[in-house]
């Protein structure tokens, strides 16, 4: 079947992984890839699908309502993905304006866009839909009611050989919202909004919440990417207090795999929980990527253990996250594929092997590229 799809944000990490994946799958579809290009998108994530005949690049804030509406109408959009935003947590505790202005206010635009453009048309909503990534974040801080771990109750292919949980509780689909940092704070609220479309218009909404991604394209700010970077160049590890925090990390093609799934097959107004039953405690992750790097680079074991620096705390720093994804592996059959080893072993070494990818974005020169190359337009 012909479809036009809008995804939002592709240039950056998720959303990369997103439009490759339907590209390659879907000929027949038409993938508008709509981007500001911020520091955190890059076109070099796409080199390889960039002269498809079914995909677009357009460079665009979503904020700009005059400028989503017509895309609508010009492209004839029948399905949006949206993953544009903010995504960092650190620079929303710096510059939360920022994030107010892209994630709710950017949320709020796209979704009049398509309500309005969707109203003109004959069938209206009917074969539409408008599909919301967000984040586990939403949903605050679990405790860390078991700090050295003990075996989790559930699994999936996703799951770690050391399979551990830090808690008894998991976030579920109905957990009530309670974000703490401007970055949750202002996804929550663009969650609000998607789901306000639907009670009050009836758009065919989706709203999926899912933990943390990691892979190949993420910027390297955030903490595997930083840390592999960092090691390499033999720069200190700046982990945050006591390296305590735990986080559940899912393989980012995994993530894109649910994401495609879910535009297909989710009902519509449900929310699905994403994530692999993978917890860490940060210190141990770290202890992994330095091991991994190492042995890659050929250090001897424990070379780099002398990076990792202790430094002061992220404010309002969340304790735990874990996700119960047992909805969307019950209800459409969803399983993740890789085993995080595996996945932690392809990551590291994608980073080694694309030190041209990491150098770019590091030196500041893809920035400056795409300000000239967009200047004029
Ligand atoms: P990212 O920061 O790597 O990419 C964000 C992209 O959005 C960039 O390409 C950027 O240029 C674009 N963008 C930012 N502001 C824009 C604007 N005003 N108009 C148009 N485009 C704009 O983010 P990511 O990690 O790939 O996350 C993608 C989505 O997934 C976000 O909505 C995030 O909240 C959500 N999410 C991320 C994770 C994770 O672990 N990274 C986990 C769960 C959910
Ligand atoms: O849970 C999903 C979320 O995961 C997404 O919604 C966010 O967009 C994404 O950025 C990510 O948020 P985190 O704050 O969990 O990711 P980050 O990589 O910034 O940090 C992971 C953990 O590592 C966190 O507990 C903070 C810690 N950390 C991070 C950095 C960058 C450090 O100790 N040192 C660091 O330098």
């Amino acid at each position: 079947m012909k479809r036009n799809i809008l995804i939002t944000g592709g240039a950056g990490f998720i959303g990369s992984h997103v439009v490759r994946l339907f590209v390659n799958k879907y000929p027949d579809y038409h993938i508008v890839n709509l981007d500001k290009l911020t520091y955190a998108g890059n076109l070099a994530n796409l080199k390889e699908i960039e002269d498809r005949p079914n995909y677009t690049f357009v460079r665009a804030d979503i904020v700009d309502f005059e400028v989503m509406r017509r895309i609508m109408d010009e492209h004839e959009i029948d399905g949006i993905i949206h993953l544009a935003a903010e995504s960092h947590v650190d620079r929303s505790i710096k510059d939360p304006f920022t994030f107010a202005r892209t994630n709710v206010m950017g949320t709020l635009s796209l979704l009049q866009a398509a309500k309005e453009y969707w109203e003109t048309l004959p069938e209206k909503y009917e074969g539409k839909r408008f599909y919301h990534i967000s984040t586990d974040e939403v949903y605050g801080a679990l405790e860390l009611t078991n700090p050295k771990g003990i075996e989790s109750p559930f699994t999936t292919a996703a799951s770690s050989e050391h399979h551990h949980a830090y808690g008894t509780v998991f976030f579920l689909e109905t957990t009530k919202y309670n974000p703490h940092s401007p970055y949750s704070a202002s996804k929550a609220s663009s969650d609000h909004f998607v789901r306000a479309y639907h009670d009050t218009y009836g758009m065919p909404t989706i709203v999926t919440n899912c933990s943390n991604n990691y892979g190949p394209y993420q910027f390297p700010e955030k903490l595997i990417p930083l840390f592999i970077n960092n090691i390499r160049h033999r720069k200190p590890l700046p982990v945050y207090g006591k390296g305590e925090n735990v986080r559940d990390w899912l393989y980012v093609e995994d993530h894109a795999r649910a994401i495609d799934l879910i535009f297909h097959k989710g009902i519509i107004a449900e929310t699905y929980n994403i994530g692999g039953f993978n917890e860490w405690k940060n210190i141990d992750i770290i202890k992994v990527i330095i091991k991994t790097v190492d042995r890659l680079l050929g250090n001897p074991e424990g070379y780099s253990d002398e990076l990792i620096t202790y430094v002061t705390d992220r404010l309002g720093h969340d304790m735990r996250y874990a996700i119960d994804s047992r909805k969307l592996q019950r209800e459409l059959g969803w399983e993740p594929s890789l085993q995080f080893e595996e996945g932690i072993e392809r990551t590291v070494r994608w980073y080694l092997d694309h030190q041209d990818w990491m150098d770019n974005i590091t030196s500041g020169d893809y920035e400056r590229y795409y300000e000239d190359m967009y200047k004029n337009r």
